[in-house]
């Protein structure tokens, strides 16, 4: 038996986590995600799923243990679950997960529970319903609240919610949400907003709010402890003495995580990009389609890309947005 295959890039960071995104669209509209008259993407230049499978294959043969299906909404592709079957019926894929925003899930929870997803992440940013409305423009607060239960009626071993927080729309919920998800037994995490493609409803500088500030609000309130564990993501968390939930946080701009990335990224569109952050990327969608038979260009391809991945993300919320693609097309 030779070693175990494995990505590794030029920082020497071994790569084990690929995020799919299966499509751009999405049932909401974030205000920090997309903007309102969005272009989605013409499904011809989708890749199908059948494509996607082999890119994951690949992927996998090559030491990837974690996949996370992002969209848009990926519950909105039709036929999404067939991957999701497909995804889980791969022997060396340790975990095989999604975050969605929940409307989906009274339909779907039950059947991607099936397909061996175990843990799943929930947006949801407010448990106000017009504040939920406002920062989603379109949503209803309910049906989302209505996927979190069809969720835990499923049975995940884990359900995380994630709240992006900013100030002045929802950094007074904090301690709400978290209230939240203990009664649940959820997991939370806070993200800060990241600059990608422009948004016009709020500034992002003004509308930062840091984790640590989050921590001193919930402190107010609970005792929360540090632990060393981690998802295979980037958030750092913090447990209760007294609950299962854990508290996580996201926070590109005050506790950068790029040293520790182990990641990359594929849109719907078969564009591998290496970094969340940065636009070096390598066209798969060309390859699988040259080589529809033939999986070694392929493995090749994704072996050659991991030279691109850059040392990290340059965001700065004060200066005009760098990266034009919104997050929708990327998949978080
Ligand atoms: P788990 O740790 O597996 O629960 O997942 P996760 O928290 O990595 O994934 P999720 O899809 O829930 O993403 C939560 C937030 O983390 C989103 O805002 C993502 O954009 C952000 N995120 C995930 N990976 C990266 C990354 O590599 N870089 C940056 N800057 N943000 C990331
Ligand atoms: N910054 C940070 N997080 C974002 N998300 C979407 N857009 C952004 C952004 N600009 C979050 C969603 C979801 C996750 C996949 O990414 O709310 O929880
Ligand atoms: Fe990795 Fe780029 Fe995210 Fe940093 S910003 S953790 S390098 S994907």
């Amino acid at each position: 038996m030779g070693l175990q295959p494995e990505l590794v890039d030029r920082f020497g960071r071994s790569v084990n986590y690929l995020r799919i995104s299966v499509t751009d669209r999405c049932d909401l509209r974030c205000v920090y995600c997309m903007a309102e008259d969005v272009k989605f993407v013409p499904r011809s230049q989708l890749l199908t799923l059948e494509e996607i499978e082999r890119i994951a294959r690949a992927f996998v043969e090559l030491g990837v243990r974690k996949i996370r299906i992002t969209g848009g909404e990926p519950l909105t592709r039709s036929n999404v679950t067939h991957l999701f079957r497909a995804l889980g019926a791969m022997p060396s894929l340790r975990e095989l997960t999604l975050t969605t925003n929940g409307t989906q899930l009274p339909r779907y929870a039950r059947e991607l529970r099936e397909a061996g997803v175990r843990r799943i992440n929930i947006s949801i940013d407010s448990l106000d319903p017009q504040r939920f409305r406002a920062i989603t423009r379109t949503g209803k607060l309910q049906r989302t609240l209505d996927g979190i239960e069809a969720a835990i009626d499923a049975g995940f071993d884990r359900i995380k919610l994630n709240a992006v927080v900013l100030k002045n729309r929802n950094h007074d919920e904090v301690v709400d949400l978290v209230r939240f998800a203990r009664r649940r037994g959820l997991d939370i995490s806070f993200i800060e907003e990241m600059p990608l493609g422009v948004v016009v409803e709020h500034d992002r500088a003004e509308a930062f709010y840091a984790s640590d500030e989050i921590l001193r609000d919930l402190r107010r309130h609970y005792q929360l402890l540090p632990t060393t564990e981690n998802s295979g993501g980037p958030a750092r968390y913090y447990r209760f003495p007294d609950s299962e939930t854990r508290v996580g946080f996201i926070s590109p701009h005050s506790h950068n995580f790029c040293e520790q990335c182990n990641r990359v990224r594929l849109t719907a569109e078969g564009r591998l990009l290496l970094c969340l952050g940065q636009e070096h990327s390598a066209d798969l969608r060309r390859v699988v389609r040259a080589h529809p038979t033939d999986p070694e260009p392929l493995r090749q391809a994704i072996i050659e890309a991991m030279q691109l991945k850059p040392k990290g993300h340059e965001f700065d919320l004060r200066a005009e947005p760098v990266i034009f693609r919104h997050m929708n097309t990327t998949g978080g």
